[in-house]
């Protein structure tokens, strides 16, 4: 590429790549030779607008595959699938003229409820961030960008683009920006799509402490932040806080406004110049389109079942009904098995090449099959009349597999509860009162509440959305051609009530409450020991797994590794997700009763072993200390644990740290018991305090800790007015400085 100098361009020029060219593109800049950079939604699959289509017409675009959507992926707990997809997804791009892919999306799912969950890993940061970082890595191998989004705190669709997400520090470093920190430093995504909401009051787009001071100056970030689309309300203090590119465009008014606050003194025009060498850079880094290269379409159509397989979660399965014996006489009921729904509504609609439907993909494996539709999903037909047809068709058989669901999840909305369709679960109910054995399949692009029929029927799957291989992929799994190997990224609650943040979710008067804090999901459930129907990380499988002898080594610098032996007792040969959490009450802060902090997933063949090491960082052990600004690894006991879910240990070793030394620094408003606490300043303020007591007072003063508590709390310098205190204010100072 030319060197792109800033000095030879004027201020209108530099301003004008700073809006995109159109509604996909950026503006080029011949004269500089930059051209423009082509962007489309992902992440899924490629969703390249047809020429000349509506902007906002999300059908019109060129086929892609559609693999797996991100509650689909984040249920395999497999970030070698994730990068292999982002791989495929990168090829096609490149086939397709795309420089930058708008994804992936790794926002954590807060609430069940949140419309977008289809589109987002885990309740879980780490799951979240390890399976968003494969899919960069397996995308930007193929030259292509990725725009991990969006950043931050974009947890639901109610209000998006205005409501202010008010979160404290240690939620937001811990939770919300965990899984972003951990995509920026490993994958280096070229680009992080800023969020349409407010963080406690400030646009995510206008956020300099967002997107500098964290984003680049601490994680070294040195790619381009790009808007959300119409997500810039003041370009210019966009600009300010490190936001390069406003999409779509072109902006005339807000690229005036740029030169307008720079030729009156409000915006350094070195900031301009920044970005927009940023875009250049962006415009010079981008693969080379390469329309010609045709997309193996058979290959990724196999790659999207292949991937769809492993991210079912077979939740339960009572009398061994599942896998489906050959030959086996089935009842096939329910719309979706004829239609199934593989993806979610909004701007990651992809036209899929081809789609899989489970009825004819369970018929082609020569299953005699009776099928009903058993409901309909847009209000036609005869509620009753569908229910006794499915019912008759269920009689004689030996298996009824039901498949339920919602068509409804998309961007822009979110759900009002979380239960099925009254029809589909009377369905459920009629069929399961029939035939002998009965399963459920749920196409759902979150978790939705099983209550009221859980009970009735033998087995249930999570199929989420699988794309467009999804129905050979369900029939994989139930056949048992492939044994499912899924694990719930997000946790199924009894009721919608139990959810952490029921309270507080979407908000009120333009704010939504964060009240929670750090315990989402399971990290609540687990600590407040609320019951729940499946816990984050259950799921079955069709042979059996054992982890034994594990081992923790720690590093002086606190790190640890963690090791186990993993044997498939069965006689299947499968997939094991080994779960490792720890537990602590280390520290200064509440701590949930265990966090996942390593995992992995292994294929076994029947009676195979093998050991499993894996590393715990120091961030494993650490809490976000908000009074030091830092991450503080606090010295005491911790426990790791292998759990087959977070709900479930099975095996466990206690481990010490010698963690960070007293993160704060002592300040005359710091506590009595602090003092007392500090190796320095303790004695000598001891001293200062018994300055001319007799033995018995002293023995008296250390003997009432009754007193010792009381005092604890008061801050220094208040606790220097009660009467009889020997210890002035210029003590204390000459105490401090004697601890620096
Ligand atoms: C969505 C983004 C998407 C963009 C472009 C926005 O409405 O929030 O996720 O990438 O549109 O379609």
């Amino acid at each position: 590429m030319q060197q792109f100098d800033t000095a030879a361009l004027s201020l209108e020029e530099k301003a004008s790549l700073l809006s995109g060219g159109d509604f996909w593109s950026t503006q080029p800049l011949d004269r500089a030779a930059v051209r423009a950079v082509v962007l489309t939604d992902g992440p899924h699959g490629i969703r390249r607008q047809k020429a000349g289509a509506d902007h906002l017409g999300f059908h019109a675009s060129e086929p892609a595959t559609c693999f797996p959507p991100a509650v689909a992926v984040g249920s395999s707990w497999d970030a070698e699938l994730a990068a292999r997809i982002g791989e495929a997804v990168g090829r096609e791009a490149r086939a397709h003229g795309v420089d930058v892919v708008l994804g992936p999306g790794v926002n954590i799912k807060r609430s069940p409820l949140c419309g977008r969950n289809f589109e987002y890993y885990s309740e879980d940061p780490l799951v979240s961030g390890a399976l968003g970082a494969a899919f960069v890595r397996g995308l930007q191998s193929q030259g292509v960008a990725a725009s991990v989004k969006h950043f931050a705190a974009n947890n639901q669709e109610t209000d998006r683009m205005r409501i202010s997400a008010d979160v404290d520090e240690r939620t937001l470093r811990e939770i919300y920006l965990a899984a972003f920190e951990r995509v920026v430093t490993e994958a280096r995504p070229a680009t992080v799509m800023a969020a349409y909401n407010r963080i406690n009051g400030v646009p995510a787009a206008e956020s300099r402490r967002l997107l500098t001071e964290v984003l680049r100056e601490e994680w070294g970030f040195e790619g381009l932040v790009v808007s959300d689309w119409g997500g810039v309300g003041d370009r210019v203090a966009a600009l300010a806080a490190g936001l390069d590119l406003q999409m779509p465009g072109p902006d005339a008014v807000h690229d005036a406004a740029v030169v307008r606050a720079v030729r009156e003194g409000c915006l350094d025009e070195a900031l301009v110049d920044a970005s927009a060498r940023r875009v250049a850079a962006l415009a010079g880094r981008a693969a080379t389109p390469d329309a010609e290269s045709a997309v193996p379409v058979a290959e990724h159509h196999a790659l999207a079942r292949e991937a769809a397989a492993d991210c079912v979660v077979l939740l339960k399965n009572d009398k061994y009904t599942l896998p489906l014996a050959e030959g086996v006489r089935l009842a096939v009921i329910g719309e979706f098995a004829a239609r199934p729904q593989f993806q979610g509504g909004g701007s990651s609609l992809v036209a899929a090449t081809r789609v899989d439907a489970p009825l004819e993909a369970i018929r082609a494996l020569g299953h005699p099959v009776t099928y009903a539709p058993g409901f309909t999903t847009d209000g036609t037909g005869d509620p009753e009349a569908l229910r006794e047809e499915a019912a008759r068709a269920a009689c004689g058989v030996e298996v009824a597999v039901v498949f339920v669901g919602l068509r409804g999840d998309t961007e822009g909305s979110d759900r009002e509860h979380l239960d099925l369709p009254a029809d589909q679960v009377a369905v459920v109910r009629a069929v399961a009162a029939i035939a002998p054995r009965t399963v459920v399949v749920l196409s759902t692009g979150g978790v939705v509440c099983l209550e009221g029929w859980h009970d009735d029927v033998d087995a249930i799957m999570a199929g989420w959305l699988l794309g467009q291989a999804g129905g050979a992929a369900l029939a994989d799994v139930l056949t048992g051609a492939v044994n499912p190997s899924g694990r719930l990224a997000e946790s199924i609650p009894l009721r919608l009530e139990d959810n952490p943040s029921y309270l507080t979710f979407p908000g009120e008067a333009g704010h939504v409450r964060y009240g929670e804090g750090v315990m989402v999901g399971y990290r609540h459930y687990e600590t407040v020991g609320r019951a729940v129907r499946y816990p984050f990380g259950h799921g079955l499988s069709y042979t059996t797994f054992e982890t034994e002898e594990l081992t923790v080594d720690v590093t002086d610098d606190d790190t640890a590794t963690v090791r186990v032996w993993v044997s498939n007792t069965g006689e299947r040969a499968g997939k094991h997700v080994v779960q490792v959490y720890v537990a602590t009450s280390a520290g200064r802060v509440r701590r949930p009763m265990r966090e996942l902090r390593a995992f992995t997933k292994i294929s076994l063949a029947p009676g195979e072993s093998r050991t499993v090491e894996l590393p715990l960082e120091r961030r494993a052990f650490a809490y976000y200390d908000v009074e030091a600004g830092r991450w503080t690894v606090a010295p005491g006991e911790y426990t790791i644990q292998i759990g087959e879910s977070a709900a479930r240990v099975v095996a466990e070793q206690k481990i010490t740290l010698a963690g960070d030394a007293a993160a704060t620094a002592l300040t005359l408003d710091s506590a009595i018991g602090d003092w007392f606490a500090h190796p320095v300043a303790g004695p000598l303020l001891q001293e200062a305090l018994m300055a001319g007591a007799t033995e018995e007072q002293r023995r008296q003063a250390e003997a009432d800790s009754d007193l010792m508590e009381m005092v604890a709390s008061i801050p220094a310098r208040q606790y220097l007015h009660f009467p009889g205190v020997p210890v002035t204010t210029d003590d204390l100072t000459e105490i401090l400085e004697a601890t620096q």
